[in-house]
């Protein structure tokens, strides 16, 4: 080997980790591609020509051999704790008092308040100034070894300049505009393109095959160090000190020493993650001082010294192309604006509610406005303001249609009611609306009945109402176009399957006016049967209901009325008359078990069933209502809470807590 093997070797390694570190982690690119690939092409060959040269932390060395079977496990050497969630300033203030009350007398705490990002947790270990270990969150004591894949990720060095063993943490991302990128290529190979950044970072990072996640754009931002013992005192020194080594964190974090300040770096990163490149949920608030960390430790779940703050929306801001009126399955003429797409919550949006005329009015929204739109919870996208300094003069007002797009009846308005409706039960636009929500999982949960299908069904007449579904046909849902025979066969199987779900979901799925699915229950086990609810005179019908513990008289008017409506009783005659809904089992409520006294209501997307939450309060002596109500002691929160949910709660002094709080409560996984 030529003396100078060696030397080249080592220099042209550090030249392409530089460049690595510059556009990966400073986002400042110093060379173009090609010449990028040019040097690792030498190293290539230089390794090829002199094969010891090669090292672990050789830039060639990021992409490992054949694809594995599975991943072996690693116990972390100090959990992976998961953050308690905060929504509203109340619960950083008692967060800031519970820390200062947890340290000794005169001892005041620092905080740092950074971004909270939405990607995967990722533990990395260096030893030696060598990356040895790259491991998943897992359950928090044990993780999958993703070492490998790790090692595909340019952003994240090889090699260190710190002897002592540094234990990391962070997320693995994909950058937005990456996404796209991703996506595009996806589509193209006729794959499924990824719904949101954060599913397509976890997802790439559990692949098998190391050279797939090579070809993925991840990065990893580091948010912690839990080993580094020479590194720093603080938080916010120690993220420092990685930046120093080449490691990539993500450089936006800002120390406060008070609730107020707090508030305001927490509301810049609100306000500047819309321009980030990565997606950001929250913040997380961290006690700086590690010896302060130390002190205040940790509950079974959650440390004392950090909080994530969740931001309660997403906001967006983007241009109204133009206005659609939308038909929903009461006749209720819904405005939405048609948007240029835009990212919002990680997925594209182009359409967003304005929920009725007055709405409209009061924001003044005009065709061609600046707009910004926010998603709250699992609720669809709603336009909340109007930059009204954008305007131009071109805008133009939207007016109320005064007849229904779709089946040109009169629209009328009722006097105090928000809502234009068109008055035609048999509207199409109604019956398309209503099928959809007859489907759903939530009430007669019937797969493959989609949007596309159900268009097809109404406008050949083939379905009027819901009970029309039972008479179908194989044979005639298989002439429609897109449907093959097999695939027509599972939606009238699926249809008949759901003849035998019981009275609560069929209830739900004809959607009786402020009845949700705690109502829709109470109802179905006070009736006991359809035969039963049709079989009430109008007076017993009213005694019956008023009688439910938790409906209020709104409720109460509205079932009654519905339940006596000329219609609604000979809907409910043809879904008899098809042998749809089972008998309501009645289950008594547990009278004893550590809920007993409480009042539940559970909101928001969560990991398990939103019935199965239900039957494990009531199993535990729990109360369920579908709404934060007076008395409501507990709202159960599960990820990307509403706003209404959550002002309801404030106003009524109903204590939140989260979905895993509850079940930490009960005593199940
Ligand atoms: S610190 C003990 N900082 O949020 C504290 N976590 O809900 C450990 N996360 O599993 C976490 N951004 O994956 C921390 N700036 C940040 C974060 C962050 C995102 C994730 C992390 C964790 C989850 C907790």
């Amino acid at each position: 080997m030529p003396a100078s093997a060696p030397r080249r070797h080592a220099a042209l390694a550090r030249e392409i980790a530089a460049h690595d570190h510059r556009y990966y982690v400073l986002d400042d690119p110093s060379v173009s591609d090609a010449a990028y690939d040019a040097l690792l092409r030498e190293l290539r060959e230089l390794e090829a020509a002199h094969p010891e040269l090669v090292t672990p932390a050789s830039p060639t060395q990021r992409v490992a051999g054949a694809p594995r079977e599975g991943f072996t496990r690693v116990t972390h050497r100090e959990r992976m704790f998961s953050l308690d969630n905060a929504y509203a300033e109340d619960a950083l203030a008692e967060f800031v008092r519970r820390v200062e009350g947890g340290l000794p007398s005169g001892e005041l705490p620092a905080f740092v308040v950074e971004p909270k990002l939405d990607g995967g947790s990722l533990e990395v270990v260096y030893e030696g100034g060598r990356l040895v270990e790259a491991s998943t969150r897992g359950d928090g004591f044990v993780g999958e070894d993703v070492t490998e894949n790790v090692r595909t990720i340019r952003g994240l060095p090889l090699s260190i300049a710190y002897e002592p063993r540094l234990t990391c943490r962070g997320e693995v991302l994909i950058y937005r505009r990456d996404l796209e990128r991703v996506n595009e290529a996806r589509v193209a190979a006729g794959e499924e393109p990824f719904a949101n950044p954060r599913n397509a970072a976890s997802g790439s990072l559990r692949l098998l095959d190391a050279r797939e996640v090579a070809r993925r754009p991840l990065r990893v931002l580091l948010y912690a160090v839990v080993e580094g013992p020479s590194l720093a005192a603080t938080h916010h020194e120690a993220l420092a000190r990685l930046a120093e080594l080449g490691l990539p964190t993500h450089r936006r974090e800002t120390v406060v020493h008070d609730l107020p300040a707090m508030m305001a770096a927490i509301a810049a990163i609100d306000e500047a993650r819309a321009a980030y490149p990565f997606e950001t949920d929250g913040a997380v608030v961290k006690v700086d001082a590690f010896r302060h960390q130390d002190i205040l430790g940790a509950t079974a779940k959650v440390p004392r010294w950090a909080i994530a703050y969740k931001f309660a929306a997403e906001r967006a801001a983007t241009r109204v192309l133009d206005v659609e009126v939308n038909v929903g399955r009461t006749g209720a003429l819904t405005p939405v604006a048609v948007l240029e797409p835009v990212q919002l919550g990680g997925t594209e949006v182009s359409r967003a509610s304005m929920h009725n005329a007055d709405y409209v009015a009061n924001l003044d929204v005009r065709i061609g406005d600046r707009v910004t739109i926010e998603k709250a919870g699992e609720i669809i996208p709603q336009v909340v303001s109007v930059d009204l300094e954008a305007r131009t003069g071109d805008e133009r007002p939207f007016q109320m249609p005064t007849r229904c797009p779709v089946c040109d009846a009169e629209a009328v308005r009722v006097e105090g009611e928000a809502a234009t409706r068109c008055p035609n039960r048999a509207c199409p636009g109604q019956v398309k609306a209503a099928l959809h929500h007859f489907a759903r999982r939530f009430a007669m949960d019937i797969d493959h009945l989609g949007p596309s299908l159900v268009e097809q069904l109404v406008e050949r007449g083939l379905v009027r109402d819901v009970a029309d579904l039972y008479d179908l046909d194989a044979a005639a849902v298989a002439a429609l176009e897109r449907m093959a025979d097999k695939s027509a066969g599972n939606v009238v199987r699926e249809i008949d399957a759901s003849r035998a779900r019981h009275l609560d979901r069929l209830l739900c799925g004809l959607g009786i006016p402020q009845i949700g699915q705690v109502a829709a229950r109470q109802l179905a086990e006070v009736a006991g049967s359809l035969d039963g609810l049709l079989a009430w005179t109008p007076e017993q019908a009213r005694e019956a209901i008023d009688a439910i513990h938790g409906f209020g008289p709104k409720m109460a008017d509205s079932v009654v009325g519905w339940l006596v409506d000329a219609d609604t009783r000979v809907l409910l005659e043809r879904l008899r008359a098809r042998g749809v809904s089972r008998p309501q089992p009645r289950v008594e409520a547990a009278k004893e078990g550590p809920l007993v006294g409480e009042s539940f209501c559970v909101t928001g997307v969560l990991t398990r069933k939103r019935d199965d939450v239900h039957e494990l309060i009531r199993a535990a002596g729990g109360e369920v209502h579908d709404t934060v109500k007076a008395g409501t002691t507990f709202l159960v929160m599960g990820d990307k809470v509403g706003k209404s949910k959550l002002d309801a709660a404030k106003k009524r002094g109903t204590q939140l807590v989260t979905e895993q709080e509850l079940y930490a409560r009960l005593g199940v996984g």
